[in-house]
């Protein structure tokens, strides 16, 4: 039998009333069979209507017996239809139910596995959108170094190919910065760890003014060799001299513990400094591997001098600018929105 709420009523003529239809036919039959049998005898006594068989009342009462016959038949029948009509829908219903149960069986996994489609298909979506974002800022800072780098090569003339600028040159944005505040500082003597594009532009800059020179570090003899020869090439090898230093422990009571830096002896001879860009040693030298620049080139530097710290993004490098900032009371520090990030720390 169906189980659940799947019956539609249906009608099934009541038993009482099959009964009762058969009583009444069974009780009118009696009626008339009695006067019948009533009329018969009083004619054959004293009978107002005469002697012989009443035929008006047997004809009535086979009517009504003949009637009453059919209607009990009729009745009787249509209730066993519609009792086989209610066990047909019923086994209808059995049987849809049945597969609807089997349905919701079988639908349970698959359910399941388009639930985990879904949120594949968000993660996918996710990974997109920030993908889109990604690329879109790329572009935004592509765009940013081509516009720099077309500023840069406007106000020079440059003489030889250049280095490419990016990656573990300095990029053209901080170049540029570079550049401009050569120009409007007049820097005397700069000097800068970590030799490579930077150095020729500082020189372009200052052959611009007419005066000054860079004094370049460089731990790596191979770079400070290349850099050396690209200086000859634009005809500027006047104008800096590289040097090379091999990283060694450096002791300072600023620094918390002894760590490699430049040869303290390789800047000894150095005093004034007006701009100082530190750009080394690479990071891949040790943890805050260029917090030692502030502390042993801190007596050299010019009043009002300008430190230049690349690649701010880096916490490291942020971390040394608030130390740096601390060391020197008075000073006042800036950060530019470069590709690498640049700290500015202007000296009091
Ligand atoms: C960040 S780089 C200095 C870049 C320099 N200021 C310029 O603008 O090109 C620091 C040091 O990395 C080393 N270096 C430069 N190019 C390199 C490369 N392609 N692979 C490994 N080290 C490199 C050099 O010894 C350099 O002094």
């Amino acid at each position: 039998m169906a189980q659940n709420g799947f019956r539609t009523a249906r009608y099934v003529p009541d038993r009482g009333l099959v009964r009762l239809v058969g009583l009444a036919v069974g009780a009118a039959a009696a009626v008339c069979a009695a006067t019948w049998a009533l009329a018969t005898t009083t004619r054959e006594g004293s009978a107002p209507w005469g002697s012989g068989p009443d035929w008006t009342a047997t004809v009535v009462v086979l009517f009504v017996v003949a009637v009453g016959g059919r209607v009990a038949r009729e009745v009787s029948g249509s209730r066993r239809a519609a009792v086989a009509d209610g066990h047909q829908r019923d086994e209808r219903l059995d049987r849809l139910e049945r597969s609807v149960s089997a349905l919701s069986s079988v639908n349970e996994p698959v359910l399941l596995r388009v639930g985990e489609v879904a949120a594949a298909v968000e993660q996918v979506g996710t990974r997109v959108d920030r993908s889109v974002a990604r690329s879109r800022k790329a572009l935004q800072t592509d765009l940013r170094q081509a516009e720099a780098l077309v500023n840069l090569r406007a106000g020079f003339d440059v003489r030889a190919p250049l280095p490419m600028s990016r990656g573990w040159a300095a990029s053209p944005d901080v170049l540029l910065t570079l550049v401009d505040l050569v120009l409007t500082r007049r820097p005397r003597l700069i000097v800068e760890a970590g030799s490579g594009l930077s150095t020729l532009w500082f020189c372009y800059a200052l052959e611009r003014l007419g005066a000054g020179r860079v004094v370049s570090l460089d731990h790596d003899p191979h770079f400070a060799e290349l850099t050396r020869r690209r200086l000859q090439l634009h005809g500027l090898e006047h104008r800096a001299e590289i040097r090379v230093s091999q990283l060694q422990p450096v002791e300072h009571p600023e620094l918390s513990a002894p760590q490699p830096w430049y040869s303290p002896e390789h800047v000894a001879d150095l005093e004034k400094i007006d701009l100082l860009f530190v750009d080394g040693p690479p990071a891949s030298t040790g943890p805050r591997s260029r917090m030692p620049a502030l502390p042993i080139l801190r007596e050299r530097l010019s009043p009002g001098a300008l430190i230049v710290l690349d690649d701010l993004v880096r916490e490291d490098e942020q971390e040394i600018l608030r130390r740096w900032q601390e060391m020197l009371p008075g000073s006042r520090s800036e950060s530019l929105d470069h590709e690498k990030g640049t700290g500015l720390l202007f000296l009091p």
